[in-house]
């Protein structure tokens, strides 16, 4: 019987390294013929995990982590066809059925099919349909012909996993962000938050034909980590109204585009920087974006937050000005990233290297034993992004 180790959510603060069950091709009584087995290569440490980490949800005791994979082909299913043994593979984190209507139009985001619960699934997450983690050794794939990318050569990929780790989630997440706030050639975008899905999104607004890119947040080291690509930054613990900032870089007080790459524990500007106000973003965005512009949402917003300081916010209800944005005749766009409907264009952008995105988002590959230190320095806010390499296999 093969081994496995995985990282489990323990209690608020606490993720462990824990002895798990080597995956079978099943979910409980799901059967998975059309699913692979896969030895991980690199699994990566998410923002969105943290919301878990941090009991801002109501994750379980005992969950196995990780939605952002990429793997060898170790075993495949009776049912899948194309992908065989052998192949190295991007996983995207939305897992999708292939057949269901929004997964026929692309939106693999909201499959009907792979979450009894409500639609949408993804691994290793609270109501996303029990799909076990990847911040282990060995994880199982459903669906694996639809699901899958593979790397047309692996020695070249290996060389490049750094930045190829990031497809399966923050980086067609940050393109995405930037898509749906219809940046293009020349476009002003004001990018909320220099996390990693911050930074991916910054970086693909350049890769977009973007004039100027300014990205706001409270943590001075992921300001400069922004800067470090040639964005523009403001500083949100300033005094100073996020309108008067962006006045101070552009000459007017507007954006053509926004980008809330924040999400629901997001905190005030100036002297609240030190509080959470999980509307600010959405109400700051609506502010500074033109009339007629549109709004990228891939920061997280949840239906169920126990520790939310008011009744409404403990069930998503959050006080948003959506009259400004009505009178602006702002767009909006929500939801999971569909992955797949980037990934195959930015895996290209990074072979044939239009873009450095390992080194915006300040990629530090660890041992899965330093998994729970990773956690640690993510949420003091550290300008990294935490790339697992569970069976050492990464490259110097
Ligand atoms: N839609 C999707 O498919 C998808 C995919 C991946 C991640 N996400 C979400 O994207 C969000 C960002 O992920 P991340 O990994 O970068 O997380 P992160 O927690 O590392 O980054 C969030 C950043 O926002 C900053 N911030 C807080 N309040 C702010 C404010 N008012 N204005 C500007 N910045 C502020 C924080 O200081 C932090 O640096 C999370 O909510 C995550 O769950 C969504
Ligand atoms: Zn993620
Ligand atoms: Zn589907």
């Amino acid at each position: 019987m093969c081994q496995n180790h995985g990282v489990a959510y323990i209690k608020p603060g606490v993720v462990e390294v824990q002895s798990i069950e080597y995956p079978k091709l099943a979910l409980g009584d799901r059967k998975c013929e059309h699913g692979v087995i896969l030895q991980i290569v690199s699994t990566n440490i998410c923002g969105s995990d943290q919301h878990m980490v941090r009991g801002r949800t109501t994750a379980p005791a005992g969950l196995v982590l990780g939605h952002e994979i990429t793997g060898l082909v170790i075993e495949a299913g009776r049912d899948v066809e194309f992908i065989k043994v052998g192949d190295l593979v991007s996983v995207p984190f939305n897992i999708a059925c292939g057949r269901c209507r929004n997964c026929k139009v692309g939106q693999t985001g909201i499959c009907l099919n792979v979450n009894p619960a409500r639609p949408g699934a993804a691994y290793g997450y609270v109501d996303m349909g029990g799909w076990v983690g990847g911040q282990a050794e060995y994880v199982m794939v459903p669906y694996a012909d639809f699901n899958l990318l593979k790397f047309p050569d692996k020695d070249q990929a290996m060389a490049k996993i750094r930045d190829l780790t990031l497809l399966s989630d923050i980086f067609p997440t940050g393109y995405h962000g930037a898509v749906t706030a219809g940046v293009g050639p020349g476009s002003i975008v004001y990018v909320a938050g220099a996390g990693p899905v911050g930074l991916a999104c910054a970086a693909s607004c350049h890769l977009l034909g973007a004039a100027v890119v300014i990205v706001g947040d409270m943590i001075p080291e992921r300001l400069e980590q922004a800067r470090s690509f040639g964005c523009e930054t403001v500083d949100l613990r300033k005094d100073v109204a996020l309108s008067e900032q962006i006045a101070a870089i552009v000459g007017v007080p507007e954006v053509d585009c926004a980008v809330d790459c924040v999400g629901f524990e997001a905190r005030g500007h100036g002297s609240e920087a030190g509080t959470e106000h999980p509307a600010t973003v959405l109400n700051a965005v609506m502010t500074v974006t033109r009339a007629g512009g549109a709004i990228g949402i891939p920061g997280l917003y949840v239906t169920g937050d126990p520790g939310a300081k008011d009744d409404a916010a403990k069930e998503g209800s959050l006080s948003i000005r959506i009259g400004l944005g009505w009178a602006k005749s702002h767009s909006f766009y929500t939801g999971q990233c569909p992955v797949m409907k980037y990934h195959r264009q930015l895996m290209n952008a990074i072979l044939y290297d239009k873009i450095q995105i390992a080194k915006a988002v300040n990629v530090e590959v660890i041992t899965l034993d330093k998994a729970p230190q990773g956690y640690q320095d993510f949420d003091k806010g550290a300008a990294k992004k935490f790339v697992i390499d569970p069976h050492g296999m990464i490259p110097n």
